[in-house]
C-alpha cells in the first residue's frame, strides 16, 4: 500500500514537474474545415529572471508573436501576429490572449493555402537572452472533406411526445461559424446553427434528420431516425408498473399486520400462563412445542402458527396443574 502511495506521488510529482517545464502549452493537432473559424487555445509561463553572464537580472515579457513554419519565429521572420505591429497583420488573426500566461489565437475564415501550417508562440523580454519560442507548435490542417454525424442528447432515438430533444451537427474537423442545414426526410428546415433543438416534441417530429454545411453540400450527415412515441401510449406504458407498486405495498401491509397480530396473540397467552402458573415455564423453543403437541390429543390435527401457540399453552397449563 505505501509502496503503491509513494509510486503514485512520483507520477504526480512528474506530471507536475513536466507541465511546469513546458513554457508554452499547444492544443492538440487542429482540423479545420475551409471558411471556418479556428481557434488555438495557448497558455505559456514566462520565467521572472534570467540568469545572464554571472548575474540574475529580472525580465518582463514586452513583445508576443505568432509565425508559421518557422522553428524560432525571431528578427524579421515574417509572422501573422505581432504584438507591436498589430495593425500590419493579417487581419484573419485575431490574438485573444495578453503578455502574461494566455497566448490564445483565433483565425478566421480559414483556407487551406495560407492558413495550413506549423504555427508557433514566442515571447519577447527586455533582456535580449531571455526571449523564449514555443518550438514544439500547433499543426493547423484545413479541410474540405469531414465526415458529419449527428449526435443527440438523447441514448434513444425513441422519445415520448412533449419531450425535448437536440440533435448535434458535430465532426471530427471544426467548422465553427459556418452555417449549418437542417433537413427532415428531405425536406429543408429554417434552423441554421449547429445544434437543433426540438420539442416539446409532436408526432410530426419523427422521421429522419440529416444535417450539412450551408457551403459545402457535399458533407451530407448519416441520417438520424427519431421517432416519437405516442403519450397515451407512454401512460398505459406506466400503468402496469404503478399497479405493480401499489399492490406491492398493501401486500406489505398485509403481512406485517398479520405479523403484529400473531405477536400480540402470543404475549396474550404467556401473561395468562404466567397469572396461572405464577412461576417462569421453562424456556423452550416453539418447535420443541409443536412437535410434542402433536401428540397431544387436545391438539387436532393440521396446525398453522396460531394453533401452536393455543396448543402449547394447553400443555404447559396441565403440566403446571400435575
Ligand atoms: C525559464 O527558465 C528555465 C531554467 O533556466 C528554462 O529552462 C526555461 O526555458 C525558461 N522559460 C522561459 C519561458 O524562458
Ligand atoms: C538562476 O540561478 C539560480 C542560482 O544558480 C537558480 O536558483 C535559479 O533557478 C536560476 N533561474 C533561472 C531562471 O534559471
Ligand atoms: C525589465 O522590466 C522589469 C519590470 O519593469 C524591470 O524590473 C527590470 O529591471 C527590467 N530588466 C531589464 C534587464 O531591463
Ligand atoms: C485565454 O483567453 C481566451 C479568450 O479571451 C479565453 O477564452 C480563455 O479561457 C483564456 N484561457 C485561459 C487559460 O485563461
Ligand atoms: C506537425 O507536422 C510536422 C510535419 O508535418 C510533424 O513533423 C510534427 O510532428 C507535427 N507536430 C504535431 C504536434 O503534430
Ligand atoms: C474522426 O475521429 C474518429 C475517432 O475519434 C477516427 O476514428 C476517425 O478516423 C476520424 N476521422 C477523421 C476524418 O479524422
Ligand atoms: C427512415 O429511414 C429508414 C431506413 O434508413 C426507413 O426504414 C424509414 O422508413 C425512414 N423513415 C421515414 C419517415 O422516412
Amino acid at each position: 500500500m505505501a509502496g503503491w502511495d509513494k509510486k503514485l506521488l512520483w507520477c504526480f510529482m512528474l506530471l507536475l514537474a513536466g507541465a511546469a517545464a513546458q513554457p508554452v502549452m499547444y492544443p492538440p493537432h487542429v482540423c479545420a474545415v475551409s471558411g471556418s473559424t479556428v481557434t488555438l487555445p495557448c497558455t505559456f509561463t514566462p520565467n521572472n529572471t534570467f540568469n545572464g553572464t554571472g548575474v540574475e537580472v529580472r525580465i518582463q515579457v514586452i513583445r508576443v508573436r505568432w509565425c508559421q513554419n518557422h522553428q524560432i519565429c525571431h528578427g524579421s521572420t515574417p509572422n501573422v501576429y505581432d504584438s507591436r505591429s498589430p495593425n500590419n497583420n493579417n487581419h484573419r488573426y485575431k490574438y485573444l490572449g495578453d503578455l502574461k500566461k494566455n497566448c490564445t489565437l483565433q483565425i478566421k475564415n480559414v483556407n487551406k493555402m495560407e492558413d495550413e501550417a506549423t504555427l508557433r508562440f514566442r515571447m519577447e523580454v527586455n533582456y535580449t537572452m531571455g526571449h523564449f519560442t514555443g518550438t514544439s507548435g500547433v499543426n493547423v490542417t484545413i479541410t474540405d472533406r469531414t465526415k458529419l454525424k449527428i449526435v443527440s442528447s438523447r441514448d434513444n432515438r425513441q422519445v415520448a411526445e412533449g419531450q425535448t430533444v437536440t440533435l448535434q451537427c458535430s465532426a471530427n474537423c471544426t467548422f465553427n461559424q459556418l452555417e449549418v442545414s437542417w433537413f427532415r426526410d428531405g425536406q429543408l428546415l429554417s434552423e441554421s446553427g449547429p445544434a437543433l433543438l426540438l420539442g416539446p416534441l409532436t408526432a410530426e417530429d419523427s422521421g429522419n434528420y440529416t444535417c450539412t454545411l450551408k457551403i459545402k453540400q457535399h458533407l451530407l450527415s448519416e441520417p438520424y431516425s427519431l421517432s416519437v412515441r405516442d403519450k397515451e401510449e407512454g401512460q398505459h406504458g406506466d400503468l402496469p408498473l404503478i399497479v405493480g407498486v401499489v399492490l406491492g405495498i398493501l401486500l406489505a401491509l398485509i403481512a406485517l399486520i398479520v405479523v403484529l397480530l400473531i405477536i400480540k396473540r402470543k404475549r396474550a397467552a404467556e401473561k395468562n400462563q404466567r397469572a396461572v402458573g405464577g412461576e417462569e415455564p421453562p424456556r423452550v423453543p416453539d418447535e420443541v412445542y409443536s412437535n410434542i403437541v402433536t401428540f397431544d390429543p387436545q391438539g387436532g390435527g393440521d396446525l398453522d402458527m396460531e394453533d401452536v401457540s393455543y396448543a402449547s399453552v394447553q400443555f404447559q397449563q396441565q403440566n403446571q396443574r400435575r
